[in-house]
């Protein structure tokens, strides 16, 4: 039997994917770097300055800017991402999310929240399900990023839950592979991308039977 749950937050709880993916674009454009849908795929589940980075070697800027520039660039991303949100409410849940947690809840299962975002706290106030979970990792904590496990053994940790006890949810394939070292069950939660090494893959949570799930080995 499964005993806890840790979400990613961008994707699964709710699309904010959009609001990241528009407003680098912005960023990326203003200095003469363009990118596409594919190439933002690269991006989910990476933090902002790996984003960033990420972006300038895309441009092959990677030498371009000082420290000091790279943080007011990461900066003005996210200025524009947080204004982007600021009508963000309970209506923007992803299909099938707020049934999953009140299932959760009644089952008494466990939730903790395994977001490489720094806005993870100000995004589920907004959305009006805080409350469902018992911590939000903070990623400023985290020695390493997602694909490495680091931030879902803390998840499971804060939650008194054993790794091979909990089951992840993502909708990155980085994310799939972090859910995976840790040694936890992984659902992916996609309609368009495959994510490889899932356990099982469904397009939104509507799809889920919790009870099936906490039964999986
Ligand atoms: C999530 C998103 C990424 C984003 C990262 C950091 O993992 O999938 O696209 O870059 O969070 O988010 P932040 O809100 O801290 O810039
Ligand atoms: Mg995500």
């Amino acid at each position: 039997m499964k005993k806890g749950f840790v979400f990613d937050l961008d994707g699964v709880i709710t699309d904010t994917a959009k609001f990241h993916y528009i407003a680098w674009k912005e960023l990326a454009e203003s200095i003469g770097i363009t990118f596409d849908e594919v190439f933002n795929e690269t991006l989910k589940g990476i933090s902002r300055m790996d984003s960033l980075d990420r972006i300038l070697a895309h441009g092959n800027q990677e030498n371009k800017f000082t420290p000091l520039e790279k943080e007011a660039l990461a900066e003005k991303k996210n200025d524009n991402y947080v204004k982007s949100l600021e009508d963000l409410s309970e209506n923007d849940l992803l299909p099938g999310v707020h049934d999953f947690l009140l299932k959760a809840r009644e089952h008494q299962i466990p939730c903790a929240i395994a977001s490489a975002s720094k806005n993870a706290p100000m995004i589920l106030e907004k959305l009006g399900v805080i409350s469902f979970f018992g911590h939000i990792v903070d990623p400023d904590t985290l020695k390493k990023g997602k694909p490495d496990p680091e931030i879902f053994i803390k998840a499971a940790e804060s939650i008194d839950i054993k790794p091979e006890d909990a089951i992840g949810f993502e909708d990155a394939q980085a994310g799939i592979e972090g859910i995976k070292k840790a040694g936890m069950y992984a659902v992916g939660i996609s309609a368009t991308e495959t994510l490889i090494g899932a356990d099982i893959q469904v397009a939104s949570m509507t799809e889920l039977d919790i009870e099936l799930l906490v039964s999986s080995k």
